[in-house]
């Protein structure tokens, strides 16, 4: 139930799926006789200095895939110097974080219905030291996850028959949830002052973020923050017009990995008219990431950054902390061979070294 947690998406899950397809069309230009003997990953994300143009984004419900699983992959995104983004339904609370995060502390907000407590919420975000937000703004109603539906997967975890045989099987995971306790929503439950419960986890969701937050609402949030303001979910050129016009310092190119609306296409698709209408606003870009080639196609599209759902899940699912740690080190050393063959020393150098396949347009996916 936690892999099809993780792995899961919404609907037929047909957009989850064109995520992964559409890096097919994306074709890297190879270039020779470069001199690429010194090069650098090295790039800058709202002023700040990171090692990779990588993003450890924003995952709720992490201590299901292991214990403690918000630090594992804080501690991680900290040795490496790339920022993590903690989640609102992050399972440990900022308190625990503000040891193990680093210098690049993100923070990713749900807007609440009540606004005294959003911005008692936002005080406190502030106060650990986290710059960066991002506001996920494609989430006015949770997607319809339907292998969440089928497998029961609920908060508090209700033992079924069915879930009581899955975690014997799985007798490390079962250990680890005895060791830490079956995980809870603890930022929600700090700031609510209770455990936050229903039937599934975008039920929860659901019961305490708007539904009615819009674009006239973002000025609101932008006079209570003072830090980067970044929207995540965005697709259309229209949306970057609109957050530039807002005051966004960025946006993120994301479809929430397929979770939301299924149907819509796929975000690498939409990244080059998106970047265009931009400007200078910070681009991010996330959905269907899963290889060091991807991120280079991405930068070479005209993205500031990738940002990692999945990916670096799997890897905190599979090991922990040394999990989370060996998916960056591929992603990291595949990008790396990506430039280096396409005969860019630096991520600027990456810029345009690709062609569409001509056998299909991008716009025409
Ligand atoms: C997410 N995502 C997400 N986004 C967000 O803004 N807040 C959240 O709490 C979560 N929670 C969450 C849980 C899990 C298990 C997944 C897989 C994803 C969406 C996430 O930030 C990102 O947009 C997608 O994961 C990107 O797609 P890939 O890289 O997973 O394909």
């Amino acid at each position: 139930m936690v892999f099809d947690y993780i792995d899961g998406a919404a609907g037929e899950e047909l957009t989850a799926r064109r995520n992964r397809a559409a890096f097919q069309h994306v074709l890297l230009k190879p270039e020779v006789l470069v001199d690429v003997s010194t090069r650098s990953s090295r790039t800058r994300l709202f002023g700040q200095d990171v090692a990779m143009p990588l993003v450890i984004g924003p995952t709720g419900l992490n201590g299901a895939a292991w214990g403690h699983g918000d630090l594992c992959i804080a501690r991680v995104a900290a040795r490496a110097n790339i920022p993590f983004v903690m989640s609102t339904a992050a399972t440990v609370g900022m308190r625990e974080m503000d040891a193990a995060a680093g210098r690049l502390r993100w923070f990713q907000l749900y807007m609440l219905k009540d606004r005294g407590l959003a911005t008692e919420f936002l005080k406190q975000i502030a106060s650990y030291r986290f710059d960066v937000l991002q506001l996920t703004v494609d989430t006015a109603v949770g997607g319809r996850r339907n292998r969440d539906i089928r497998n029961g997967f609920t908060l508090p975890f209700r033992w079924t028959m069915a879930n009581l045989v899955d975690a014997a099987r799985h007798a490390r995971w079962a250990l680890q949830m005895a060791r830490h306790g079956v995980p809870t929503l603890k930022v929600f439950a700090d700031l609510l002052g209770g455990a936050a419960q229903g039937s599934t986890i975008s039920d929860v969701m659901q019961q305490q973020i708007s539904a009615s937050f819009s674009w006239s609402d973002i000025q609101w949030l932008r006079e209570q923050w003072d830090g980067k303001l970044v929207l995540k979910g965005l697709t259309t050129p229209t949306h970057a017009r609109l957050a530039r016009e807002v005051g966004a310092d960025g946006a993120v190119v994301s479809n929430h990995g397929g979770r939301q609306l299924d149907g819509a296409g796929s975000t690498i698709e939409m990244l080059p008219a998106f970047r265009e209408s931009a400007h200078d606003m910070t681009v991010l870009i996330d959905s269907g990431f899963r290889t060091g080639v991807d991120i280079a196609k991405a930068i070479a599209l005209g993205a500031d950054g990738v940002q990692l759902g999945r990916a670096t899940l799997y890897g905190l699912a599979a090991k922990g902390e040394p999990g989370v740690a060996r998916a960056l080190e591929i992603l990291g050393h595949e990008f790396d061979l990506a430039i280096a063959l396409c005969g860019a020393r630096t991520v600027e150098e990456m810029r345009g070294r690709y062609t569409i396949s001509e056998s299909r347009h991008l716009s025409e996916l």
